[in-house]
């Protein structure tokens, strides 16, 4: 460190060179993040709320009633009664906590999930010191219920089932989890995605898959994805609060007599801006940015399949995957055109997120490059 601070200016430039090196949401061709642009209210909610600490509750008593009222807000939206939550970083540290909550409950030691469930779920298995045991998927890359079914054993503590899986969006079977479940392990549903999608899709197409299921035990849906939240903001929600008493611990220099969180200081900017987008957007709101996105999603792909490259699924969500036969070289072609995009690797493909900052121009646009790029390239 330098004896003596940088003059603002000199600073100013320095942060704004670094900035400029990034990549932004608001160019519109990033097709390889599950993060958009925060909605200007949200950005300013966060901004305000800079120095709030929900580690140490008692001090803050207004952001804490805003986390209160965002987890009242998604348990209406998730049709949940009386649960238990708060907001968390990310998906990977909502799933951590859940899977750390079954394993204290249960005082078991296995998790079951497919292998199309986030990585997070790795490294949770990891930290707890729990087994995670793999199971296939079926034919649309959902978990196979029957697999499933053999794979459950009186060790099992937890089963985690994804709504809105990271590659292929698709959602597994929680109906039949939830029933298998019931009363035998835990279940936590990793909707990081899906959580701020299928609320908002056209009802008659969408299983149930959130706490109107029975069996499911917790859910964790990420604002600072399809929520339009600044990061980081995501809610971890649990149908019995009671729960949390596996993992309190007292914390003694606090103004709470325990915590619940993995974190111990813990950000607030995310908790005002989730508020701040979900009462700003409300359903409506929300639905019409979904109905945006599935339209961009359904133009890429209706251009893709009038050139002859199917998708490996029909997409539910904002996310469609093209197994092209040189999917790296698709990647760079659309890369030297100024897009992103990401790859998925069950089943290889080149993976493409359609999300709110993308125009129905730059979807068209992208869809010609796409095409373009697998004409060269051998589809
Ligand atoms: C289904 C799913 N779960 C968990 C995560 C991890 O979320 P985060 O990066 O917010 O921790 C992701 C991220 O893309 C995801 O898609």
């Amino acid at each position: 460190m330098q004896e003596r601070g940088v003059p603002a200016k000199k600073l100013w430039r320095e942060l704004r060179e670094a900035s400029e090196d990034d990549l932004h949401f608001r160019d519109g061709r990033i097709l390889g993040s599950m993060c958009t642009e925060p909605l200007p209210i949200a950005r300013l909610a966060h901004t305000m709320f800079l120095e709030a600490n929900l580690g140490n509750p008692g001090y803050y008593k207004g952001t804490w009633r805003l986390e209160r009222e965002t987890l009242r807000i998604l348990a209406d939206l998730l049709h949940g009664k009386n649960l238990g939550g708060f907001t968390v970083s990310g998906a990977t540290e909502g799933n951590i906590t859940a899977l750390w909550m079954a394993r204290n409950t249960t005082r078991r030691k296995e998790i079951v999930a497919a292998k199309t469930a986030h990585f997070s779920v790795q490294k949770a298995a990891d930290l707890l010191g729990m087994r995670l045991v793999e199971i296939p998927h079926d034919d649309e890359y959902r978990l196979d219920i029957d697999a499933l079914r053999k794979a459950m054993t009186r060790d099992t503590a937890a089963v985690v089932a994804v709504a809105g899986t990271t590659e292929l969006g698709q959602v597994d079977p929680i109906d039949a989890i939830g029933e298998t479940c019931l009363d035998q392990a835990f279940l936590h549903v990793d909707a990081a995605f899906g959580g701020f999608v299928l609320p908002f899709l056209d009802k008659a197409k969408v299983p149930r898959w959130d706490f109107r299921i029975p069996g499911v035990s917790s859910l964790v849906l990420d604002a600072h994805k399809m929520g339009m939240a600044t990061i980081p903001a995501s809610h971890l929600l649990v149908r019995e609060a009671k729960h949390f008493e596996g993992i309190a611990v007292e914390s003694p220099y606090l103004t709470s007599v325990y915590q619940t969180s993995l974190l111990g200081t813990r950000n607030s900017a995310g908790v005002a801006a989730a508020y701040a987008a979900m009462r700003s957007l409300g359903r409506d709101g929300y639905r019409k940015i979904v109905a945006k996105c599935m339209k961009n999603t359904a133009l890429i792909v209706d251009r893709a399949r009038e050139a002859g490259i199917e998708p490996v699924v029909e997409p539910v969500m904002n996310i469609a995957a093209f197994p092209v036969r040189d999917i790296e070289g698709v990647q760079r072609a659309l890369e030297k055109r100024g897009w992103r995009v990401s790859t998925s690797r069950t089943p290889p493909a080149l993976r493409v997120v359609v999300m709110p900052h993308i125009s129905a121009k730059a979807a068209a646009a992208f869809a010609e490059d796409l095409v373009a790029a697998c004409r060269k390239l051998g589809t």
